[in-house]
């Protein structure tokens, strides 16, 4: 067990990425808070740790308001009198949303969360984990997805994710050496975010082409990349991307 007496706040966990994380924290003995926008999603992540014989709690919330951020810090604290690794993982994107939503989920609230966690972390040490994207080290070509990529919220997302690399690094210079800030950045990975892609041949293909390993990624496999980050097989990493991409920004 790597997390063994650890206690992790995970946001955007009832979901994809975040939701194989908390599994996977629970599962390495970590104590789990599920902060989650959807409120049913969290408790049922949460109840799944629990039946897999973890500790888990869940708070809804948003991560875009700096009030929840630091209420489901606090609620960790509350939880387990100690907040060891926080996991910025929340994050929307896609044709439906505004510029102004996704650099407010996307970037205000990865900032709120180093900026507070770094705060309660500071005297104890601790582990901050940021979800950037292969979006965060290249733009992408608008022919692939014109409807994202070409428009408002597309930008949105490389700029934020791009933003997300920047915080990471400014908060690894203000937390070392005690609280280390990483983040990963994943490629096309098989949840809820990139259904509209796996449900249309042509986009599927673009992105499969541009990926040397030639799929997907799984929620899983972004989720061992964050235990490593989390624990101690990475203690002389800070302020650092892990890029887990398959291959697309090789090329
Ligand atoms: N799936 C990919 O291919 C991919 C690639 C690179 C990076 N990412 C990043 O990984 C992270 C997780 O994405 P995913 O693919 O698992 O998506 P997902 O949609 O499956 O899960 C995201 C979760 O975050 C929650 N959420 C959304 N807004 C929130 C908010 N304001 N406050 C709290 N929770 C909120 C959602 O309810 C959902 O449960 C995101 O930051 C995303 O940008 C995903």
């Amino acid at each position: 067990m790597k997390l063994q007496g650890k206690a992790a706040l995970i946001t955007g966990a009832g979901s994809g990425i975040g939701r194989a994380i908390a599994l996977l924290f629970g599962a390495e003995g970590a104590s789990v808070l599920v902060a989650e926008l959807n409120e049913e999603a969290g408790r049922t992540v949460a109840r799944e740790i629990e039946d897999a014989g973890g500790r888990a709690r869940t708070l809804p919330t948003d991560t875009s308001r700096e009030e929840d951020v630091k209420a489901a810090i606090a609620a960790a604290i509350d939880a387990w009198g100690r907040l060891d690794i926080l996991v910025n993982n929340a994050g929307i994107g896609g044709a439906a949303y505004t510029w102004d939503q996704v650099i407010a989920v996307n970037l205000s609230g990865v900032y709120y969360g180093c900026l507070h966690g770094l705060e309660t972390m500071r005297e104890q040490g601790g582990v901050i984990v940021n979800m950037a994207s292969m979006a965060g080290l290249v733009g992408f070509a608008v022919a692939g997805l014109p409807e994202v990529f070409g428009s408002a919220p597309g930008n949105a997302y490389i700029a934020a994710k791009h933003g997300v690399l920047g915080l990471t690094k400014q908060f690894a210079l203000a937390g070392a050496p005690g609280v280390r800030v990483n983040c990963i950045c994943p490629g096309w990975i098989e949840t809820a975010l990139t259904q509209p892609l796996t449900q249309a041949q042509p986009l599927l293909d673009w992105a499969l082409q541009g990926t040397p390993m030639g799929r997907l990624g799984q929620p899983e496999e972004i989720a061992k990349a964050a235990l490593f980050l989390a624990g101690d097989d990475s203690s002389f990493m800070t302020g650092a991307p892990l890029i887990v991409d398959g291959g697309w920004t090789a090329r």
